[in-house]
């Protein structure tokens, strides 16, 4: 599967958001080397706080159903008709940190450009379990 193919299964995911208060839409779609895909989508709640964004749910389920970052070849993460493409916040790039691995392509899209990014690109200095050491 291209990157195209990879956004268009995103795409996929964005349309099970669960987003009633932001009205934003996020979809993700997690690729794994033996050709398995895992997908995302926010979900939000009343209380605002408890939402989990899309990129997030699905790297979760992929780590859920046994694949550890060894065994991602990218992730996709699209949004709709955005100005700009849609980067991954604080958290996740937090979580992304820990479960992808430095150079794993982060693909970006709004359904009309396309970036192709990485962990260590968008958080770098990062803190992580080293810093524990
Ligand atoms: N959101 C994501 O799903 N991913 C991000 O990286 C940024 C934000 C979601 C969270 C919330 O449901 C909505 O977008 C507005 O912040």
């Amino acid at each position: 599967m291209d990157y195209k193919e990879l956004v268009k299964e995103a795409f996929k995911a964005l349309e099970n958001a669960y987003a009633p208060y932001s009205n934003f839409k996020v979809g993700a779609c997690v690729l794994c080397k033996d050709g398995t895909t895992f997908y995302g989508a926010n979900v939000e709640n009343a209380s605002y706080g408890a939402a989990v964004c899309g990129e997030r749910n699905a790297i979760f389920a992929a780590y859920s159903n046994g694949y550890r970052k060894e065994d991602i070849k990218a992730i996709a993460i699209v949004t709709n008709g955005t100005k700009n493409v849609g980067y991954p916040c604080g958290i996740c790039r937090q979580v992304f940190c820990e479960l992808l691995e430095d150079e794993t392509p982060i693909v970006l899209s709004n359904g009309t450009d396309i970036v192709i990014t990485n962990i260590i690109e968008i958080l770098p200095n990062s803190f992580s379990s080293k810093d524990l050491e």
